[in-house]
Parts: structure tokens; C-alpha cells; sequence
């Protein structure tokens, strides 16, 4: 299995972004994950579009967008413009979920569908050869530095079987408490994009930290 490791900004020095970006790149990780978080769809803000094309003049790594806003389908384009590669946006946010799909499409961009940890993962049965990406949150979305919820692992499962029964290889992100040890097991369970924010960013040395996460799944042979 071809593990990706995308790196959550949100733990980074955001005084220093430019600096952690590179260090993401550095330690080999092949995406950078934007979470935009607007208040309402949860109890957060973070940063939006300006950070946004700050962050896609120093990198040239895939920009990885997590929209957790109320009305993505809203800011599509303005993210599309901004240089996002792939733009995943809640399934329980007031946009039709196959309207921002096919407006993601349109921006000729990758559409990213997550969905929280209360919601099944048949809510995704209609979009499952549309979608390009499914984000599995293994937290609540709205803040870093939280503790997977293991319970997450059995919808991975699910999700990767009704994959499988279509032959479709769209790829399973998950985000929220992945450490080196939290990763291998979503990646036995199915997940091949793995976000990591406050693991990697607090490492003392951010490469050995991607490393471990890489070495352990390879470990497994999955
Ligand atoms: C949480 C965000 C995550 C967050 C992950 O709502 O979507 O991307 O940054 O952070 P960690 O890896 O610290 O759980
Ligand atoms: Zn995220």
C-alpha cells in the first residue's frame, strides 16, 4: 500500500509557516493539509483564503484543503483559484453534497467528501464513484491535538469494502489523533492518506517522526 502523509498546519508555528512548511517537505511529506474551520460549522475559526494563497506561493507540495464550514460550496472556486489541488468539504454542511462535488469537478480539481464520527459511512453510498477522496474523521472536527477515537477504525473497514465491491480504488484519508502508532492502524483497516498535525509538528525531529509512521505500516506489509 502507498501510505501518503499529509501534514495539518493547523499544530505548525503559524509565525513561522513558511519555515514548518518546509520542514513538512523536508520530512517527506507529500501533502499539506489546510483545515478551515468558519465558527459555525464548528465552535473554531482557524484562517481562510488570504493564509490560504500565502501558503500556495512557498510550496509546491499537493495542497490539501479540509473545508469544515457551513456552506463550502460557497468558497469553492475561491479555493480552486487560490491553487488548492483537492478540496474535501463535510457531508454534513448545508451544500448539496453532489452540487459541490460537480462544482469541485468544474474548478478541475480532486473532490475530497468527509464526514463526522456520528455519521455512517452508507450516508456515502450515492457519491462513491463521484468523490475522488473520503476523509474518515477519527475526531471531532474542530480542533488539533485530540485523541483518535478507535472506534473509527470498523466505519474505515466499511467504507473500504463498499469501495472494493465497486472496484473502485478512490483512496480513504483519515484525520484527528494519528500518531505512529494510531496510523498503522487505520492503514490495516484501509486508510491510505494520513493527516497528521500535532505529532509531526511537536516531534523533535519531524523526518524521524514521518519515518516511523511509514516504517510501521511497511512493517506490516500492508
Ligand atoms: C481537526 C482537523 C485536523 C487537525 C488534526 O478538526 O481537521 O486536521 O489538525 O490534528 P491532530 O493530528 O493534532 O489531531
Ligand atoms: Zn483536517
Amino acid at each position: 500500500m502507498n501510505t501518503i502523509i499529509s501534514a495539518s498546519i493547523l499544530s505548525a508555528d503559524l509565525c513561522n509557516l513558511e519555515r514548518d512548511i518546509k520542514r513538512a517537505e523536508d520530512a517527506g511529506c507529500e501533502y499539506i493539509h489546510f483545515d478551515v474551520m468558519d465558527g459555525v460549522f464548528v465552535n473554531n475559526i482557524s484562517y481562510g483564503i488570504p493564509v490560504f494563497k500565502a501558503v500556495s506561493r512557498v510550496t509546491k507540495a499537493v495542497l490539501d484543503v479540509h473545508l469544515m464550514i457551513i456552506d463550502p460550496l460557497k468558497y469553492v472556486k475561491n479555493f480552486a483559484d487560490a491553487g488548492a489541488d483537492i478540496i474535501t468539504f463535510h457531508y454534513e454542511s448545508d451544500s448539496d453534497c453532489g452540487k459541490c462535488i460537480d462544482a469541485i469537478h468544474a474548478c478541475g480539481r480532486k473532490a475530497g467528501v468527509a464526514i463526522k464520527p456520528g455519521t455512517p459511512a452508507t450516508v456515502l453510498e450515492p457519491y462513491l464513484d463521484k468523490a475522488d477522496m473520503f476523509l474518515i474523521m477519527t475526531v471531532e472536527p474542530g480542533f488539533g491535538g485530540q485523541e483518535f477515537i478507535y472506534d473509527m477504525t470498523g466505519k474505515i473497514s466499511e467504507l473500504k469494502k463498499m469501495l472494493d465491491e465497486r472496484k473502485l480504488s478512490t483512496p480513504i484519508q483519515v484525520d484527528g489523533g494519528i500518531n505512529d502508532t494510531t496510523a498503522v492502524l487505520t492503514a490495516e483497516h484501509g486508510a491510505e492518506i494520513i493527516v497528521t498535525g500535532s505529532y509531526l509538528f511537536k516531534a523533535p525531529d519531524m523526518r524521524k517522526a514521518a519515518d516511523n509512521i511509514r516504517n510501521n505500516i511497511l512493517d506490516k506489509k500492508l
